[in-house]
C-alpha cells in the first residue's frame, strides 16, 4: 500500500506530500505521516518543511468515517500543536479544498500559499461539530474575531482572493501545487522570514458574543453546533492564554460530538452521497442526452425546463396553445432573471439561451428528434395517457418518455405506448429550478440504462437524485399523505393547524405542514382528496372535509392570498385565517367529537410516528431501497430538520421499541390508521435498527 504521506527531500526542503484519495481526508496513516514526516526533517536537519497535497486537494479535512470510533494517536490537536512548535519553517501549498481540520493544519504551519481555485474554509457545523483542532483560536487570530465568527458559524467555503485579503493565507499563486509550494518556500527560506507560530499572535479583539450567540441560535432554528462554536470563538477572546483557550475549544467539541446532532448530521452527509449508488446502476451506461423535450409550461414545466437550459441542455417546450406557450416562455423569463440577478447567469448567456436554447412549439412534431422528454401536464390520467401515446408515435427509437406526475402509476401511463421499457418517472419538486431532490421512479418494465439516464440527468442538473419504485405518491408524496392525514386526524380531535404548525417549526422543520400546503396550492391536496374518494375510501378511514369548504370558496393559499393562514400583498408570511376555527369546529360537531387538549409534544410524537411508520412501509415494500433512501427524499424534498437526520435516523435515535409501543397504544383508537409497519415489528423483534440496513445494504 503507498504511503498516505510521502516525503521526498529537495535541498533544503522536506517535502511531505499527502497521497490519501479522493481527498486526502485526516485519517489516522495521514496523521502518522505528517508527524513523522516532520520528525525526520527536523533529524535530517531540513530548513523547511513544505505540505502540500497529491490528486485533487489539500486536506479536505477529518476523516469523518472515523468519527464516533475509539481515538487513536496522534490527535489532530496535538499534531497540529507540534507541527506549529517544530523549529523549522513549515509551509503549507494549497489547492482544491481546505477544509476544517485540512485548514486547521494549515493554520498550524507558518505561512501559507494557495492556487487561485483554492478554497478554505471551516465546514465543521455542518457536521454538528466545531473545529476541534485549533480552528476556533488560531483562525480568529489571523482573520479578526468577526471573519472568524463568520467563517465559523457559516462554515462556508471562502476563495483564494478573499482568503488572502482575510489574512487567512498568504500569497496566491497558479500552477501545480508542488512548483508552487517549493519556489514559496524558497522566497521564504531566501528572505530570512522566521517562523510564525499563530498561537504567539496576540488574543483577537471582544466583540459582543451573547449578541452573536443569540443571532446564530434564532438563524440555526434549533441547530445548536453554530451557536456552540460562537463560545468557542469567545474563549480565544477571553481564555488568559492560548492552552486554556484550545482547552475550551476541547470540551465544546466533544459535548457536540457526543451530540445526537452530530449522529444525525454526519448520517446526512453520507446517505446524500449513497443515494446515488445502486447495485443496478454498476456498469450501466446511459443513454446520450444531447437535446430535451419538456410538455406542458405550468409551474412544474417551466421550473424543469429553467433547470436545464441553466444546466446548457437545449429545450423544446410543448404548450396546448401559442397562448399557453407565451405564458410558459414568460414563466422561465423570469425564472432565468432571477438567476442573472442572483449572479448565477450572465447576461450573455441569457441571451443565448433565450435565442436559441429555447425553443416553443404547439405541434408534436418538435419533439421527433429530441433524446427524452418529461411530462408535465395537469394531473389527469387520461390526458397523461394520451399525451404518452403520442410521444410512442413521434419520439425516434431510444428517447426516453419520463412524467413527471406526483402520484399516478407510470406503469399505466407506460401502457399507453408500445415501449414500456423507455418509460420512467422524473418526479421533480416546485419550483423545479431550486428545489435539489429528484425522485427517479422505476416502472416494472423501465430498462436500466433509462434508470441510469435518469439519475445522469439528475447530476447535470445538480440535484439529489434518489431511486423509488411506484405506488401512489411514490416515496416522499406517500409518507406526506400519511403524516398529513395524522395531522387532520389530530385536528378533528382538538388541535388547530396553527398549533400544530408551530410545534413543528420548534422541532425544526422549514414550515409546518399546513403553511406547506398553503405553499403548494390547496387545490393539489383537494384533487388528491377526491380522486381518492371517488376510487371508494375504505369504511374504517376517518375522512374530513373543512379543507375542502375553504376550497370550494376558492381559497387556495398563497396563489389566491387565503388559505390557512391570510397573506398580505409583499408580505411572505401569514396570519392565521380566522375562518378556519369555525370550519374546523362546525365539522367537530357534524362527527359527533369532543375535542380535547394537544401538547406540542403528543403533536410532534405521532406527526413523527406516522411518519416513520409510512416510512418503514415504503422501505418494506422496496419502494425505498433503504432507510437512507427515505431520510434524503424528507431531508431535501420536505423540509426535515437536516440536524435529525431524516425520519428514520430520527427514529433510531429515539428508540424503536418505544415508537412501536406508542403505535400499538394508539391503534386501540383507530386500528385503520395506525397498523404498525411489518419491517418496523421485525426490527424492534430483532432488535436491530434502520441504520443497520443502511449498512447490510452498502
Ligand atoms: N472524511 C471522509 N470521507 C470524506 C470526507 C471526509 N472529511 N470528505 C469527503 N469524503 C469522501 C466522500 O464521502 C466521498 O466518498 P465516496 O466517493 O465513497 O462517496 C468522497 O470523499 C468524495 O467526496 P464528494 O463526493 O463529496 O466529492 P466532491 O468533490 O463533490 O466534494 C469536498 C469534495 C468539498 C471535499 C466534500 O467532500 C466535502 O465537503 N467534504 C467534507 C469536508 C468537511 O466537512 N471537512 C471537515 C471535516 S470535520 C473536521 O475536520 C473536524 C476537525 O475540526 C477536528
Ligand atoms: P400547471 O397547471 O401549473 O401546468 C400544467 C401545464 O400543462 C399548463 O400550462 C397546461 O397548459 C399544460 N398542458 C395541459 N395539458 C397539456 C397537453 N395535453 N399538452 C401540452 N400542454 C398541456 O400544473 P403543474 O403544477 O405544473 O403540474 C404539472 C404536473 O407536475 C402534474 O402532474 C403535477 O402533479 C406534477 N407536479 C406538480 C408539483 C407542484 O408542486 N405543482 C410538484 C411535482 C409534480
Amino acid at each position: 500500500m503507498p504511503e498516505a504521506i510521502e516525503y521526498e527531500r529537495i535541498g533544503d526542503i522536506a517535502v511531505l506530500a499527502a497521497n490519501n484519495p479522493p481527498v486526502n481526508a485526516l485519517g489516522v496513516d495521514v496523521r502518522r505521516g505528517l508527524l513523522a514526516g516532520i520528525e525526520r526533517a527536523e533529524a535530517e536537519g531540513a530548513r523547511a518543511v513544505l505540505i502540500y497535497g497529491k490528486g485533487r486537494t489539500y486536506f479536505a479535512g477529518a476523516d469523518i468515517r472515523e468519527f464516533g470510533k475509539p481515538p487513536q494517536d496522534p490527535w489532530l490537536p496535538e499534531l497540529c500543536a507540534r507541527i506549529e512548535a517544530s523549529p523549522l519553517l513549515v509551509v503549507s501549498s494549497i489547492h482544491g479544498t481546505a477544509l476544517g481540520g485540512g485548514l486547521e493544519v494549515a493554520l498550524a504551519t507558518h505561512y501559507r500559499v494557495a492556487l487561485p481555485s483554492a478554497r478554505v474554509g471551516l465546514p465543521e457545523v455542518h457536521l454538528g461539530i466545531l473545529p476541534g483542532a485549533g480552528g476556533t483560536q488560531r483562525l480568529p487570530r489571523v482573520a479578526g474575531t468577526e471573519a472568524a465568527l463568520d467563517m465559523i458559524t457559516t462554515g462556508r467555503h471562502v476563495r483564494a482572493d478573499e482568503a488572502l485579503v482575510l489574512g487567512v493565507i498568504d500569497e496566491v499563486a497558479d500552477g501545480d501545487p508542488h512548483e508552487v509550494g517549493l519556489n514559496y518556500t524558497r522566497e521564504l527560506l531566501e528572505s530570512g522570514a522566521s517562523r510564525r507560530p499563530v498561537s504567539e499572535m496576540p488574543a483577537p479583539e471582544q466583540v459582543n458574543f451573547d449578541a452573536v450567540y443569540d443571532e446564530v441560535l434564532r438563524k440555526g432554528r434549533g441547530q445548536i453546533s453554530p451557536a456552540t462554536a460562537v463560545r468557542a470563538v469567545q474563549a480565544a477572546c477571553e481564555s488568559e492564554s492560548f492552552d486554556a483557550g484550545m482547552k475550551r475549544e476541547r470540551e465544546l467539541f466533544m459535548d457536540l460530538m457526543a451530540s445526537d446532532q452530530r449522529k444525525g448530521l454526519i448520517h446526512a452527509f453520507f446517505a446524500e452521497r449513497a443515494v446515488g449508488k445502486l447495485p443496478e446502476l454498476q456498469g450501466v451506461e446511459p443513454r446520450m442526452l444531447h437535446q430535451i423535450g419538456v410538455i406542458g409550461g405550468g409551474t412544474m414545466g417551466a421550473g424543469i425546463a429553467t433547470a436545464a437550459l441553466l444546466s446548457g441542455l437545449p429545450v423544446v417546450l410543448l404548450e396546448m396553445s401559442p397562448e399557453a406557450a407565451h405564458a410558459a416562455k414568460g414563466r422561465i423569463e423570469a425564472n432565468l432573471s432571477g438567476a442573472v440577478k442572483r449572479g448565477k447567469l450572465s447576461q450573455a448567456r441569457y441571451a443565448e439561451i433565450m435565442g436559441s436554447d429555447l425553443k416553443l412549439a404547439t405541434g408534436y412534431g418538435a419533439l421527433s428528434n429530441v433524446d427524452l422528454v418529461i411530462e408535465a401536464v395537469f394531473e389527469d390520467m387520461d390526458i397523461k395517457k394520451q399525451v404518452f401515446a403520442k410521444l410512442d408515435e413521434i419520439c425516434k427509437p431510444g428517447a426516453v418518455l419520463a412524467s413527471n406526475t406526483s402520484y399516478l402509476d407510470i406503469n399505466e401511463i407506460a401502457a399507453a405506448t408500445k415501449r414500456p421499457e423507455d418509460v420512467i418517472g422524473l418526479h421533480f419538486f416546485s419550483p423545479a429550478h431550486v428545489m435539489k431532490l429528484l425522485e427517479v421512479v422505476v416502472a416494472d418494465k423501465t430498462a436500466p440504462n433509462v434508470v441510469a439516464t435518469g439519475f445522469a440527468l439528475g447530476h447535470r442538473l445538480k440535484k439529489v437524485t434518489v431511486r423509488a419504485g411506484v405506488c401512489d405518491g411514490f416515496i416522499g408524496n406517500r409518507i406526506l399523505s400519511t403524516y398529513r392525514t395524522c395531522a387532520d386526524h389530530m385536528i378533528l380531535d382538538g388541535a388547530s393547524p396553527f398549533q400544530i404548525d408551530k410545534a413543528l417549526t420548534d422541532f425544526g422543520f422549514a414550515m409546518g405542514p399546513f403553511a406547506v400546503a398553503d405553499l403548494a396550492g390547496l387545490d393539489i391536496g383537494w384533487a388528491v382528496r377526491k380522486r381518492k374518494r371517488a376510487e371508494g375510501l375504505d369504511p374504517r378511514a376517518r375522512d374530513s372535509s373543512y379543507a375542502d369548504k375553504l376550497c370550494e370558496a376558492g381559497h387556495f393559499g398563497q396563489k389566491t392570498g387565503k388559505g390557512y393562514y391570510v397573506y398580505e400583498a409583499g408580505k411572505r408570511g401569514g396570519v392565521p385565517n380566522p375562518e378556519v376555527l369555525p370550519l374546523i369546529e362546525a365539522e367537530r360537531a357534524e362527527q359527533g367529537i369532543s375535542p380535547r387538549e394537544f401538547s406540542d409534544e403528543e403533536i410532534v410524537r405521532r406527526y413523527m410516528a406516522a411518519m416513520v411508520n409510512e416510512a418503514a412501509k415504503v422501505v418494506g415494500e422496496g419502494i425505498a431501497r433503504r432507510p437512507l433512501d427515505v431520510d434524503v427524499t424528507l431531508l431535501y424534498g420536505y423540509g426535515f430538520p437536516r440536524y435529525r437526520g431524516g425520519p428514520l435516523k430520527w427514529a433510531d435515535l429515539q428508540g424503536l421499541p418505544g415508537l412501536l409501543d406508542d403505535i400499538r397504544k394508539w391503534a386501540a383508537e383507530d386500528a385503520y390508521f395506525w397498523q404498525p409497519a411489518p419491517l418496523l415489528e421485525q426490527l424492534v423483534a430483532e432488535g436491530r435498527t434502520f441504520d443497520d440496513l443502511n449498512k447490510e445494504a452498502s
